[in-house]
């Protein structure tokens, strides 16, 4: 279900709602009273609000929650706190984990009408506070049910009002912060349902139909290059992880901002790799190891969904996503361990393990931006190695390159947007290890440093251009569940690189 966000201020008793969510803070070891401004609510349920607080049990921890019922003939059903800890350390972080826990509220049956209501607090200015509760809902109310008989029936769209507690000078700019971060979240939410669909509904080609729908929808321009134009242009990297697979691969492009004086911004390029199933080829992976495989196309989701978001904000530069799309099977037409493929860039590469298909088919999607587009920065992303995620789980995104004031500028963005970034070591011997005896290159340096020899494969594909590649392996999906995230594909990275192209336009 996705919700629309609809924002007010000043008007608290006045409220029709049938679920009113107030977040409450704590003041140390006080006793958690109401927060100001809130008696006309507490009226309205009959004093229960004040006489729930009074008994004392509700400590306003963060995570806590307590339902209040009102009187059955009240027109308030009901009113939820959630507890946010101690008031004076609301920081973005737990703003948009609230915004989670309101959108998890939001998706249970019977909530009927929900309103939040904001009250005064440190930290809380709708200014600052309300784009990152709507972006916080959206991603909270975030479930994967297409394909559930019983989720097709359920709403596709909610509402949630929230309403301030205080009279705003200015609700028409905080309205279109928080339509801009719904617009984020949104194309995050698209970007999970991407990551989380199968790979029998979703390959090359469905990937490829999936990105000129969004793209029409909303004014990037989208170009597909089939299997013909692959060879024609010799991009040999993408053809052979591809050439296995009844589905065939795809390199897909989409741009933004391609015109005159757009360009004069300055070019950006997203690169994402695509692969919408990695059985691991002929070096298959094991029965367990290929359970989330689905997902590794999500660097792929990752910059469609930042493309999106990108489009919507119409953001003043030209900004464009390359998708290279296979899917990575065993057959008799399978590439095999000891070919030596020549990539678009010229350069040949000896394949030692068909498992690591993701940078050979970046190889080809990063010549392609970089000779195209010449851009003046460009990330990619990738479920690249299992050796990013045994190094930083879920909670990190891998992080090098060859410029560390790009990689600078990403761990930035990160920050801003809630997603962590952590730099890895490129370093001569990590490009050693991944040269061949018999080509220009070899596509796995083997089980020590991977991340590192992986990126150092990569640095091969890019030529001067300042770089940074991000490896998502361990936190582009999970299973675990977080206010933000019900397992599953993340979308992470979309918000991250919204934000660092934003900043790149200031
Ligand atoms: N898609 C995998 C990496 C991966 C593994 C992502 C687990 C998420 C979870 C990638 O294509 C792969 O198989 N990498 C190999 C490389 C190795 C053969 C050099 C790996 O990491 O084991
Ligand atoms: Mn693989
Ligand atoms: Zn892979």
């Amino acid at each position: 279900m996705t919700i629309r966000v609809q924002l007010n201020a000043g008007s608290i008793d006045e409220i029709k709602a049938d679920t009113v969510i107030i977040p409450v803070a704590r003041r140390g070891k006080e006793a958690v009273g109401l927060p100001q401004g809130l008696s006309g609510i507490d009226r309205r349920l009959g004093g229960r609000i004040s006489d729930a607080l009074a008994a004392g049990d509700f400590r306003a921890g963060s995570g806590e929650r307590l339902v209040v019922y009102g009187p059955r003939d009240g027109d308030i059903v009901r009113c939820i706190l959630l507890g946010q800890g101690d008031g004076d350390s609301i920081d973005a972080d737990a703003l948009r984990q609230l915004g989670g826990r309101i959108g998890r509220e939001t998706n249970r049956a019977n909530v009927g009408r929900v309103t939040v209501v904001v009250p005064h607090g440190a930290g809380l200015t709708p200014d600052r506070s309300a784009p990152l509760l709507a972006e916080g809902a959206l991603l909270g109310a975030y479930k994967f049910d297409r394909h559930q008989t019983s989720g097709r029936k359920t709403k596709r769209t909610g509402s949630l009002q929230i309403t301030y507690a205080r009279k705003l000078k200015s609700l028409a700019s905080v309205r279109t912060k928080v339509k801009q971060s719904c617009w984020v979240a949104e194309s995050q939410r698209q970007a999970r349902d991407l990551s989380n669909e199968p790979p029998n509904v979703l390959y090359p080609e469905s990937l490829a139909a999936a990105s000129r729908r969004m793209a029409r929808e909303v004014g990037l321009r989208c170009q597909v290059m089939a299997v013909p134009e692959l060879e024609k242009r010799g991009y040999g990297a993408i053809l052979a992880v591809g050439q296995g697979s009844r589905r065939p691969p795809r390199m897909i492009t989409l741009e933004h901002g391609a015109t005159a004086k757009r360009k004069k911004a300055g070019t950006l390029a997203l690169i994402g790799k695509g692969i919408t199933f990695d059985s691991g080829g002929l070096s298959l992976k094991t029965a367990g190891g290929m359970l989330e495989m689905k997902h590794d196309m999500s660097g792929a989701s990752t910059v469609f969904g930042a493309m999106r978001a990108i489009a919507l904000l119409d953001l003043p530069i030209h900004v464009v996503g390359v998708i290279a799309a296979a899917e990575n099977m065993p057959s008799s037409n399978a590439y095999r361990p000891s070919d030596i493929i020549t990539t678009g860039s010229g350069q040949t590469v000896e394949i030692v393990n068909t498992d690591a298909e993701g940078r050979v088919v970046l190889a080809d999607a990063l010549h392609h931006a970089v000779k195209t587009y010449t851009p003046d920065a460009m990330i990619d992303v990738a479920t690249l190695t299992g050796a990013a995620m045994v190094a930083f789980g879920t909670a990190a995104t891998a992080g090098l390159g060859n410029d560390e004031e790009l990689l600078d500028e990403i761990r930035m963005a990160g920050e801003r947007a809630g997603e962590v970034v952590w730099p890895m070591p490129l370093l001569d011997e990590h490009e050693k290890a991944t040269r061949s005896k018999i080509a220009d290159w070899k596509n796995s340096g083997g089980r020590v440093a991977g991340v590192s020899t992986a990126g150092a494969f990569l640095r091969g594909f890019v030529g001067d251009t300042p770089w940074v590649h991000l490896d998502i392996a361990g936190t582009g999906m999970t299973a675990s569940t977080t206010p933000l995230h019900v397992g599953g594909g993340t979308g992470v990275g979309v918000r991250m690189l919204t934000e660092w192209v934003r900043t790149r336009c200031e």
